[in-house]
């Protein structure tokens, strides 16, 4: 698992998420589509459900999103965070046009309909800010894992550049979102909502996708201690924020 306290931007922890996502946006790895590197078939099918199912949940347009944070900042007057959100919503949808990329490549058809996309939107959409970012992250968190799984699943340099580009972000994300969180308050109820969250979605993206972790190097009780612990992080960092806030009030 990796240290959320130890992720940076130019080697400082990150105060002004604008300009991370705008020097973000220009400074990606080099991702090498032309390497043309054989992947088998049997390989090919272990991976490709997974794949499908995190390329639509990138993909989405984020109006809803947009327009939930747009009444948040009219009424905060945070204005700034509007402007990060639709760079957060811009990475998210290079994610997906990544991953549809590698598909072509490999001639992986785009998923019509997801079950735990369409949970995932459907939860999003019936709360508020909160609730949308607490399921956002919470999906984020389990991508971290996952893409770590994915990069060790298959010999392919081009899947660990994507998943490296992946993960780099999707760090950067749950620390966004924590603080975010943090900001808005989390009452008790929210911090126990979240764990059972966790621990359903965990279990519904490994019963689909285990065999993909279990390639990766992961048992279930790994990945799930695993996704458990970024959820604590997330949790201490929404908190220390919460406290900031606070004192400042
Ligand atoms: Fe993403
Ligand atoms: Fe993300």
């Amino acid at each position: 698992m990796i240290r959320l306290s130890s992720v940076t931007f130019k080697g400082e922890k990150i105060t002004d998420w604008l300009a991370y996502f705008q020097y973000n946006e220009k400074h990606l790895l080099k991702l090498d589509f032309a390497l043309s590197e054989k992947i088998s078939k049997e390989e090919i099918r272990m991976i490709a459900p997974s794949v499908q199912a995190f390329q639509k949940g990138e993909g989405s347009d984020g109006s809803h999103l947009l327009k939930t944070v747009e009444d948040y900042a009219n009424k905060t007057g945070d204005i700034r965070y509007v402007k990060e959100m639709v760079y957060f919503i811009r990475e998210e949808n290079r994610h997906s046009t990544t991953l549809k990329k590698f598909m072509d490549v490999y001639q992986i058809k785009p998923a019509v309909t997801c079950g735990l996309d369409g949970i995932f939107r459907m939860l999003r959409k019936s709360s508020g800010l909160k609730g949308e970012i607490l399921v956002l992250v919470t999906a984020e968190m389990i991508a971290l894992s996952y893409y770590t799984a994915l990069s060790k699943a298959v010999s392919s340099e081009l899947l660990g550049q994507i998943c490296r580009q992946m993960l780099r972000d999707e760090l950067r994300h749950v620390l966004f979102q924590s603080e975010r969180l943090g900001k808005i308050g989390l009452t008790e109820k929210d911090r126990h909502l979240r764990k059972l969250l966790m621990a359903a979605s965990a279990n519904a993206v490994w019963l689909k996708f285990g065999k993909v972790f279990e390639r990766g190097g992961y048992s279930k009780t790994a990945y799930m201690s695993e996704c458990m612990g970024y959820l604590k992080q997330s949790d201490r960092i929404a908190e220390e924020m919460q406290e900031k806030q606070e004192v400042q009030t």
